[in-house]
């Protein structure tokens, strides 16, 4: 089968595919054909080493300090091509959709699973490459909104940068869930944005709606608290995406100001957080936008879209 590598941290072009034998899976285990396979942010950044300021190092002892010791590939959907002993909740053919997550290994054509791990049926109302498409931005987006600032019914929602994985992610939750919504996108963008559901459109190199805003969610974290501040209504809480280490230390260590709340980290991957993302596309709620779609092979042009943190909805590879 076809598997893709890392070779080093670099550019695009540091991807490599290698033939290796088809796994078998053992007692406990599903095996996977993989159709269709998200190339995230994340993925981008475990491949090029370029993450934000200060978290370089942390990178490079959790996976490896002269190259990603990690398999590329985030998350999957495919077909169940085989099971092992003991597993009863799949069947051969069935279409299922998962994480394969932070140590990767979806960007390769079967891959083995705990049936008791990550892995859930894929609804018919996805297909194969929205539900590769699916949890990247969606658990991140409703693990923020829902559990970490509590966004309610009847609030505002400012999503800054609404068109990419996480803030497509957020405007469609953020609707859901019953707030107004308003984001920043740029020009091409604003249809989409409206598309997926905000009320009003401005573009972020002119600067955002004025407010004020319930909850900020900060995609690409341009605004900093600095900006963010003047913006929030009594009791808002500004959402900070991607925050360097100083950032994401000075909002743990000191999260309240001026009766406002900046919330930074990261999310969940466990069953129970994709379980309710499907809750919420099963409700209407969530189908990820698709972007580009690119055949496996064009694996490394897919990296190449992903680092430039400006594609609309979400980049697939299909095997
Ligand atoms: N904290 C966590 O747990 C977590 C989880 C997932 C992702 N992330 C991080 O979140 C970021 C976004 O990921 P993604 O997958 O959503 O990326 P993406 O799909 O590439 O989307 C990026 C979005 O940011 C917008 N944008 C780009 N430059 C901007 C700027 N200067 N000001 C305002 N908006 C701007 C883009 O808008 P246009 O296309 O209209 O220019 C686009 O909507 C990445 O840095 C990723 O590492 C963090």
């Amino acid at each position: 089968m076809k598997t893709a590598i890392y070779t080093a941290y670099g550019p695009p072009d540091t991807i490599g595919f290698v033939e290796r034998p088809i796994p078998q899976p053992g007692p406990g285990d599903v095996l996977v054909r993989v159709r269709a396979a998200p190339v995230t942010a994340g993925d981008a950044r475990l491949r090029s080493g370029i993450v934000p300021r200060g978290l370089g190092l942390m990178l490079r002892l959790a996976i490896g300090m002269r190259r990603p010791r990690v398999a590329p590939g985030w998350a999957f959907a495919g077909e169940v091509a085989g099971v092992g002993s003991g597993v009863t909740g799949f069947k051969s053919g069935q279409r299922v959709f998962g994480l394969t997550g932070f140590k990767g290994g979806s960007h390769r054509e079967f891959l083995v699973i705990r049936a008791d791990g990550p892995l859930l049926p894929l609804p018919e109302t996805l297909s194969l490459e929205e539900g590769a498409a699916f949890f990247f931005g969606g658990l991140t987006a409703a693990e923020f909104l829902i559990d970490k600032a509590g966004l309610a019914a009847g609030e505002r929602l400012l999503v800054c940068g609404a068109t990419g994985a996480v803030g497509g992610a957020a405007v469609q939750i953020g609707r859901h869930l019953g707030a107004r919504v308003a984001a920043t996108a740029s020009p091409a963008n604003h249809a989409m944005a409206r598309s997926l559901g905000a009320e009003e459109v401005t573009d972020y190199r002119v600067g955002p709606p004025v407010g004020p805003h319930d909850v900020i969610l900060d995609v690409m974290g341009k605004l900093g608290w600095a900006g963010a501040r003047g913006l929030l209504a009594p009791g808002g809480r500004y959402i900070q995406i991607t925050a360097d280490l100083w950032q994401m230390l000075g909002a743990n260590l000191r999260p309240r100001r001026d009766g406002r709340r900046i919330i930074t980290g990261t999310n969940k991957e466990d069953l129970a957080s994709m379980q309710r993302l499907v809750d919420i596309h099963k409700a209407g709620g969530y189908t990820p936008a698709l972007g580009p779609v690119l055949p496996f092979t064009d694996l490394a042009q897919a990296h190449a879209i992903a680092e430039g943190f400006h594609k609309p909805g979400n980049i697939v590879v299909t095997m």
